[in-house]
């Protein structure tokens, strides 16, 4: 007898599968076509589909003193309500994440606020021996300054030296100083720089926010197997003309020109992650020039929809959602298959809704989609074995842990 049967359609690989899935104490334990007995029984009806837990693998959670942007507690609900059971939490927080006390510091904070389960992150910036302290599950190293103003002074060094997977915001430090507003350049030649010495020191990269044409031929074109990179559903869906229109879409990287959006299309198939960059300020900050969008309550819906207009297919976003992070992060505790944690995001495809950002859980109560129809919708969130949310309704308190990517647990 399970504790949890999940009944109904799941996408497992590349098939839908008509069944079952058992829960006991929060891990799958069996999947089956055939029917299966539990204490609790929930039926997936028509039209909605069961997914793995999809992961977002860069969000800024803020916190600490910057609580009015957002909190740990807002930020993992949010991820919730969209659909996400993990996120990446980035370091760039005030203070930054740039010794191994903060580090715990960050570890406490999250530690019975997180909603979803969580990865933690540490800053490089010329502080190695103190990284190393730290057992964060990835490293983070800014190329040139973004939100913080904190850059590394020696990419090629951080990198050398980081304890484990580092994830780049590649743009040039230079060429920013010269050309403010960021051009492509800015992006393809830090891009350029960090693919170099990847394939020197051969060690995992993540590139984050690919956002040009040349960016991604580069990274395509050079093929190390230890590179990956994400791609933000607002390169995906946006352009340089919506910031003309809305200041408010001031990001970094920036919005670009429709060739370059085109491009990223162009590509799709091999583009290993989707993640969604979130990164919410308050109207006054926004009002003053921070860059930075928030994600994620729209970024699954805008790929069902996406879906529903022949752009992609369901398993796309899994594999960019949940399969190529697990696999790339090496997080071992997730993964649809018996013995790893059972979280699902449980999609309606054919459900259509207005995007009204002031129903949302994150403090950035705006968005870019503010307004737009989509059809496609996250209905139902399960985190190992609990409905945690149905129905735009968080259920329960939170339950997140941090995600077994190795760290002292070998
Ligand atoms: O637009 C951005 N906002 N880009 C980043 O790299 C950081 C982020 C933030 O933290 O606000
Ligand atoms: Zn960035
Ligand atoms: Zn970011």
């Amino acid at each position: 007898m399970y504790d949890l049967v999940l009944k109904g359609k799941f996408l497992k690989g590349r098939k839908l599968i008509d069944g079952s899935i058992g829960v006991l104490d929060g891990k799958i334990s069996r999947i089956s076509t055939g029917e299966l007995k539990g204490e609790e029984t929930v039926r997936i009806g028509r039209g909605k589909v069961i997914l793995p837990g999809l992961i977002d693998v860069h969000v800024h959670l803020r916190d600490f003193r910057q609580r009015s942007k957002e909190t740990i507690r807002t930020g993992t609900m949010s991820a919730l309500h969209g659909g996400i059971t993990a996120v990446f939490d980035m370091p760039n927080t005030d203070p930054p994440v740039l010794d191994s006390s903060t580090f715990r510091r960050r570890e406490a904070a999250f530690s019975g606020r997180a909603y979803t389960d969580y990865a933690l992150s540490f800053l490089l910036n010329g502080n190695c021996d103190e990284a190393k302290k730290a057992q964060a599950d990835f490293y983070k190293i800014f190329m040139g300054a973004s939100t913080g103003g904190i850059f590394s002074s020696d990419f090629e060094s951080d990198y050398f030296c980081a304890p484990g997977i580092v994830s780049v915001h590649a743009e040039d430090a230079g060429l920013i100083q010269k050309k403010p507003e960021r051009p492509p350049e800015a992006e393809i030649t830090a891009i350029k720089r960090a693919l170099k010495a990847a394939e020197k020191f051969r060690k995992p990269l993540n590139i984050c926010h690919v956002s040009t044409g040349g960016g991604i031929s580069s990274i395509l074109r050079a093929s190390l197997p230890w590179v990956s990179f994400e791609v933000t559903p607002h390169h995906l869906f946006l352009t340089k003309k919506d910031y003309e229109r809305n200041p408010l879409l001031k990001v970094y990287p920036p919005l670009r020109a429709e060739e370059h959006r085109r491009a990223l299309w162009e590509n799709f198939s091999r583009i290993p992650i989707i993640a969604s960059d979130h990164a919410p300020h308050t109207p006054e900050d926004k009002e003053n020039g921070a860059a930075g969008i928030p994600g994620l309550e729209t970024e699954v819906a805008l790929l069902l929809d996406a879906v529903n207009r022949g752009m992609l297919e369901l398993q796309d976003i899994v594999e960019k959602m949940h399969g190529n992070p697990v696999r790339i992060f090496g997080i071992r505790n997730k993964g649809l298959e018996a013995g790893k944690d059972a979280d699902f995001t449980v999609v309606d495809l054919k459900k259509e809704w207005m995007v009204k950002p002031e129903e949302f859980y994150t403090k950035a109560k705006w968005s870019p989609w503010e307004g737009r129809k989509l059809r496609g919708k996250v209905v139902m969130t399960v985190l190992r074995g609990n409905v945690v949310m149905e129905e735009d309704e968080i259920i329960g308190n939170p339950q997140g842990g941090r995600v077994d990517a190795g760290k002292g647990r070998a």
